[in-house]
């Protein structure tokens, strides 16, 4: 029997301060923990299944205060009894050996709801600030995936050993190790470098925002090239969700985004990103192509149009699944009133869509 298998919801946790636009519009969410205690709260009962954490160690462009991450994802995850917590980790100010050992305490605390999201660095003045070495676009993505067969062979093998050009282990037993299952390894980027990676290493490849179609092109690269190594790698998408009950409220809202979008600081992180994405020897990294509207919202947003009213967004959300896309990631601009409404008035929709086509699919069997 055919039987859609329903598509995952995730948001950003607003850990960094200053919210996810680069917009002086008034943001009614909050960087501290008792803001986001409640939101994850929230997210929970509405119908969210992952949390995404962030990292950064130095301000830029409005986000002057950043809680780290892990640190923060456990708290999250005490504050909650079904979310999972995905918590940020960059190699570099982290090694392997630490990492395995933060995240396995982590696991075993929480009984499962922590996983990672392994960044490869994008913002070369926060690595001069922390004296950590900028390495080149994809020598940076050679040590994300030894970071992370590292990580995995100390959670799963006693006796690890590992000989790699950035990390050295020697019959390294870690106990105790992670409960089953293994925490989920996500990674970020849209480069070839990054999808080269997911395909031989990643449980899950994040990506910034896109079409259907922009979606398809990476999603058919990564899983031919997983599928030669009998993997699957499952696919989240970014998303900045503007609902409202009229798509004329929710296209002002995006205006007045735009509208008030600090210049001076969307070309400071325009400057920045290029050291990411565009920097990337194919040229087709995360911010190769975003214009300054994209660049309003970190990570393309807006472009997966998720903008207008509850049946708009709910259509959408699908024709992402139907390019591939297993989870949605999504931001807000006021994070715990608009994730309460999202619970309320799209994800339904999202399900009664998908149990529609399921019903269609075993009538036509
Ligand atoms: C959903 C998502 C979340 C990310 N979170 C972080 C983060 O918290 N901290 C960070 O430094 N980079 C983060 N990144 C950046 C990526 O790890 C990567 O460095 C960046 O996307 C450049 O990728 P590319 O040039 O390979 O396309 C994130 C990227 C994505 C798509």
């Amino acid at each position: 029997m055919t039987t859609e298998t329903p598509i995952k919801f995730a948001y950003w946790v607003p850990n960094v301060s200053g919210g996810l636009v680069i917009s002086n519009i008034e943001q009614r969410t909050h960087w501290g923990i008792d803001y986001n205690r409640k939101l994850a709260q929230i997210a929970e009962a509405a119908g969210f299944e992952y949390a995404l954490s962030q990292i950064r160690f130095t301000a830029g462009y409005g986000a002057d205060n950043q809680h780290e991450s892990v640190s923060f994802s456990h708290a999250l995850a005490a504050a909650t009894e079904r979310l999972k917590i995905i918590a940020a980790l960059l190699p570099g100010p982290w090694n392997p050996a630490l990492a395995a050992k933060q995240i396995a305490t982590i696991n075993n605390l929480t009984e499962g709801r922590i996983a990672v999201n392994v960044v490869s660095g994008w913002f070369r003045g926060e690595f001069s600030a922390i004296g950590e070495p900028w390495l080149d676009h994809d020598e940076r993505y050679r040590r994300s995936e030894e970071f992370i067969r590292a990580m995995r062979g100390i959670w799963s093998e006693d006796d690890f050993t590992f000989a790699g050009d950035f990390y050295r282990f020697r019959n390294y037993t870690m106990k105790p190790k992670p409960i089953d299952p293994q925490p989920e390894i996500f990674q970020g980027g849209s480069s070839r470098a990054a999808r080269d990676m997911a395909a031989r290493v990643s449980d899950w490849y994040f990506t910034n925002g896109n079409t259907p179609e922009g979606l398809a092109t990476q999603v058919e690269d990564i899983r031919a090239k997983a599928a030669e190594q009998g993997r699957r790698v499952k696919i989240g998408i970014n998303s900045f969700a503007i609902a409202r009950d009229t798509e004329a409220e929710a296209r002002a809202v995006l205006g007045e985004i735009i509208d008030k979008a600090n210049p001076d600081a969307v070309h400071g992180f325009a400057h920045e990103v290029k050291n990411a994405g565009a920097a990337s020897p194919e040229g087709e990294g995360n911010w190769a192509k975003s214009s300054f509207d994209d660049l309003v919202q970190y990570n393309d947003g807006f472009r997966s149009n998720l903008i207008g009213t509850p049946e708009q967004i709910a259509g959408r959300i699908i024709a992402l699944k139907d390019a591939g896309a297993d989870l949605v990631l999504l931001g807000f601009l006021h994070f715990q009133e608009e994730v309460e409404f999202f619970g309320k008035r799209v994800i339904p929709l999202v399900r009664e869509l998908e149990a529609n086509r399921s019903r269609t699919a075993v009538a036509a069997e």
